[in-house]
């Protein structure tokens, strides 16, 4: 039955074959999907499906600009894995790496830069935006995943992302982990309270703030009295985005 309704919508439009045949976007998706997790499992990272499948999700977002000339900086390089990774997915990208050691890397690349720091240093973190600039297409931390790290490091790099890039965070469940300065009960409705993740959580209001004083969802069209009284985050975060351990946000 399908293929008599194929068969007459052809028969009837001017459209090549090809356009009904290979419009499936679940098909594409999962295309997309295979081909960065296959380089994420070849380079050994963690983000591959054998561990935390983040390529499931970063496929999403990154499919579309993965030939472009983008700027990319990641915290956390460990033995160079997702260094590998990133290089023979973005092969037109500048990548930059961070990590407090360079002694565990076993990846040395002629390509890619590498920067040592700590990423809970807001001095260090300074002085890095200086040095190598900003406009940053994407920034990922996938460093030590301390409360203190993930948020040090947020406050002084989302400003060096571009108008319409991402900033991501891994690792997220360390929120709910005492050990690295999270909140250790899940089940307790105040889980979370004072961490990553509730600061993310807390960015929604301002996602919101315009929507809720103004009564027009369309941000574009703030009034310049209240243009002036927005915050940073108020006039820069276009949308948080959250997936199991890991949230994306969007810059304005
Ligand atoms: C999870 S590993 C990175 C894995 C790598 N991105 C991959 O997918 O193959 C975390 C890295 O963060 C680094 N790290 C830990 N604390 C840090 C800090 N305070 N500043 C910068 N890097 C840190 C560690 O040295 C380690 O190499």
């Amino acid at each position: 039955m399908r293929n008599i309704i194929y068969s007459a919508l052809l028969a009837c439009s001017c459209l090549p074959a090809f356009c009904l045949i290979g419009a499936d976007p679940k098909s594409k998706t999962r295309e997309e999907y295979m081909h960065m997790d296959t380089l994420a499992l070849e380079a050994g990272t963690d983000k591959s499906s054998a561990f935390h499948n983040y390529t499931k999700v970063y496929s999403q977002y990154f499919a579309p600009i993965k030939s472009d000339p983008i700027k990319f900086l990641e915290i956390g390089i460990y033995k160079g894995d997702s260094v590998k990774m990133w290089e023979a997915y973005l092969p037109n990208a500048e990548l930059h790496f961070i990590d407090i050691t360079g002694a565990l890397i076993e990846y040395q690349s002629t390509r890619s830069y590498y920067h040592f720091l700590d990423q809970s240093d807001a001095k260090a973190l300074e002085l890095f935006g200086h040095r190598v600039g900003g406009n940053y297409d994407v920034i990922i931390d996938d460093g030590g995943h301390t409360m203190t790290q993930q948020l040090t490091s947020f406050h002084w790099l989302f400003p060096l992302v571009k108008s319409g890039g991402l900033y991501i965070i891994e690792d997220l469940h360390t929120s709910y982990w005492k050990t690295y300065g999270g909140k250790g009960n899940l089940n307790h409705p105040q889980a979370g309270a004072g961490t990553a993740v509730e600061f993310l959580k807390n960015l929604v209001e301002h996602v919101n703030y315009v929507g809720a004083a103004t009564a027009c969802a369309d941000s574009d069209k703030v009034p310049p009295a209240l243009m002036q009284r927005l915050n940073y985050y108020q006039s820069q975060i276009e949308s948080i985005h959250f997936y199991s351990s890991v949230c994306i946000i969007r810059k304005k």
